[in-house]
Order: structure tokens, then sequence, then C-alpha cells
């Protein structure tokens, strides 16, 4: 649920309607709606006559007008939130307002939706997005062997692995599969695309990952774009409850598209000063993307050695950035799962590498598919 989420303000008193934006719009999630849209929040602060303005907004809402009322006033009593409550209004803020309440309120309302969005589909719809600093930090490898141990976990629900590096993918080699298909063949097709389409296009391996691979070679297909991202993954969200994409090294539009449909942007790294500064200038690229928000990042230092030149604090230091994870280096496991074609998890399930790749996958689900909390720092907390 990454579509910006469209707020109307209504205030006579400009000073309220200011705090109001700057509130709301330094959430990032939030965008300010066009005049004529049905806002999917309406934020009102009560003037002199509230019995009939609790009359209209009950008629809002229940009219399907506005998405949900959140209302604000200078005179808050407990008669105006009973009626409030009446009228089908969620959120009351008394004056003056406080931020923290608000923002509460604004994540309450996220998670409705997407609890909502979820029910509508019965799929969780996850993206997550892995995407490396550098070639050859194990992008492919994290991606792979996260999508697979998710798989395997029967709680996790359905997974999808979709491979962006056109020409350059390499998940069938990490697993061992021949696909008949890429996204290619989809791109060429979108107007056929639904279900049927997607998942006949998909390979599926024998744990039950469903995979989506990139074009081997251009030749005649068209490359990807923002749009052939969106209508792609938007499909998926609505099949599966986790779509992992390996983003490889790009940053360019259909990426951004991606980054922008992800519940989590997993960047990965190593502690090495070509990769962090790598890695800074990519954090540095993601925050001027408007639709990009930092709770969604996971910094994931990969191959790590406890005794390296460089710390975890130093590396969070020179990049500014809480590093969310670290993978234990081991270049034996991991090149022979790629050499063999079998992920992780088959070949060595007590490595610590494995190990670890099962707690991160644990990280990413929801409390209801979990039984205990990862015991790992909380996600992007
Ligand atoms: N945690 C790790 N420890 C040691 N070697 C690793 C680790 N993760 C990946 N590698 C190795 O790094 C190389 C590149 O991995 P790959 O996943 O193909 O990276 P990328 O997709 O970023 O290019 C492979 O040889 C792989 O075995
Ligand atoms: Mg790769």
């Amino acid at each position: 649920m990454n579509q910006k989420i469209s707020i109307r303000i209504e205030s006579k008193n400009s000073g309220i309607k200011k705090e109001l934006e700057r509130i709301t719009l330094s959430l990032g999630q939030f965008i300010l709606s066009e005049r004529k849209e049905r806002p999917d929040l309406l934020i009102y602060e009560l003037g002199d006559a509230p019995a009939e303005e609790f009359k209209l907004l009950q008629s809002l809402i229940e009219s399907n007008a506005v998405g949900e009322v959140f209302v604000t006033s200078r005179q808050p009593d407990t008669d105006l939130l009973l009626r409030a409550m009446r009228a089908g209004i969620k959120e009351f803020f008394p004056q003056p307002l406080n931020a923290q309440d608000i923002q509460s309120a604004l994540a309450a309302l996220v998670k409705r939706r997407q609890q909502a969005a979820n029910h509508e589909t019965g799929h969780y719809g996850r993206i997550i997005h892995v995407m490396g600093a550098k070639g050859g930090v194990g992008t492919t490898t994290i991606a792979v062997n996260l999508a697979m141990i998710l798989a395997d976990l029967k709680k996790a629900g359905s997974v999808a692995l979709v491979d962006l590096n056109t020409v350059f993918g390499e998940i069938p080699l990490f697993l061992s599969v021949k696909p008949k298909y890429h996204w290619g063949h989809i791109a060429g097709n979108l107007n056929r695309l639904d279900r049927t389409f997607l998942m006949n296009a998909m390979a599926k391996h024998a744990c039950g990952l469903h995979i989506l691979p990139s074009p081997s070679y251009l030749n005649g297909h068209p490359p990807a774009t923002a749009d052939i991202m969106e209508r792609l993954l938007g499909e998926m969200k609505s099949n599966f409850d986790y779509i992992i994409v390996d983003g490889g090294q790009a940053l360019n539009p259909p990426a951004m598209k991606v980054i922008e449909m992800s519940q989590h942007i997993l960047l990965i790294t190593l502690l090495s000063l070509p990769c962090l500064t790598n890695t800074k200038n990519v954090l540095k690229s993601l925050a001027g993307l408007e639709a990009f928000s930092e709770d969604r990042l996971g910094l994931i230092v990969n191959r790590y050695l406890k005794k390296s030149d460089l710390t975890l604090q130093e590396a969070q230091e020179s990049v500014r950035t809480e590093i969310f994870w670290n993978i234990p280096n081991d270049y034996k496991t991991t090149m022979s799962a790629i050499n063999r074609g079998i992920p992780l998890h088959t070949l060595s399930p007590k490595a610590n590498i494995t190990k670890n790749l099962a707690s991160l996958a644990d990280a990413f689900l929801d409390d209801s598919q979990k039984d205990a909390k990862p015991k790992r720092w909380g996600l992007f907390s």
C-alpha cells in the first residue's frame, strides 16, 4: 500500500491549516488532494455550528464522498466528542494540536487501509525490493534465499520472486529452474494480463515459489518501463502474499516504480570503502524520490566478519543510516549453493548464514503469521 493517501484539510484558520499540512506531509505517505478529487481523508476544523457540520460530515462519510474524516476543534468538550463518534468520525484532535497524536492517528489510518486492501484480495501483497550498493555484494543470493525461505514457511502464504536484471538475470541458475517465460512476454501482452496469464507465465519451484525471470536478451522484447512494472506488480500484489524483487543496482524508472510500490527496500552493502561510498550515493538518490520514506529502508551489511577493518559503528556513521541487519561471510556455502543451483536452506540448513537468513525472513512476517517476534532489532524501527 504505498500509493500516496490523499488528504483535504478544511479550516478557516490558516495557522491551523498550515500546521496540519506540515504534520501530515512530514510523513511522506500523504499528499494534498485536488479540489475535485475524492480525498482518502478529510481533516475538518469545526466552526460555530457543529450540529450542521456533523450532519454534513456524516453524509459525506455515508455517501463515500470521502474515505475517512478526522476533526479538530478550538473548544473540545465531551459532548462534541460523542457527537463526532456518532457521525462516524474516526479521530478528534483538540487544540493546540499535538503532532505526535496526529501522526499516530495517521499511522492507524494507513494500517486500516492496508488491512482493507488485504481483505479485498485475500493476499498480503507485500513487495520486498532487494538492491545492491554495488555489483557482486550478494543481492541475488539474498533475494533468492529470502524468497525460498519465505516460500518454505507455509504460514507466510504465497511467494513470488521477480528478476529485474534484464540480460544479467541469474535467478534461474541459482534455483536450477528452466522457465519458459519472463516478464518481457508479459510486457508485450499487457492488455491480456490477468491472474491466469500471470500464473501461466511464471515458473514454479518444487517448494512452491513462483518465479518470474527477466529477458536474457533484448531482441524484440519491450524494455521494462515504470508503467509495465506498475501493472505487473499490481497484478502480483493481488495474487501473492510476498513478492521479492531482485533489483540489482538499477535506479532507472522501472526500478524507481518498484521502489515506490515496495513495503521494504533492502539495500545490500559490504564493509568496504567503495561500497560505503556507493551506499551513500544510493541513499542520497533514494532520499530525493518523492515516493520514498526512510522507514521502509533496511540497510544490510553482507559478508560480515567480526574482525573487519571497518566496524559496523563506523559504517553507520559514514552512511548516516542505521544498519538494520548483517549477514555473516560464508563464501564456501554461498558459492556451493550457486554452483549446484540449490538454495541455502536445502544445501546447508544448519549453517550460520542459513539461520541468519531465516531470522531475516521471520522479521517480515506479520504478527498473525508468526509465533514469536524476532530476537534481533525491530523491523526498520
Ligand atoms: N554472505 C556471503 N558470504 C560470502 N560470500 C557471499 C555472501 N553472499 C554472497 N556471496 C558471494 O558473492 C558473490 C556474488 O553474489 P551475488 O548474489 O551474485 O551478488 P550480486 O547479485 O549482488 O551481483 C557470489 O560468489 C556469492 O557466493
Ligand atoms: Mg545479481
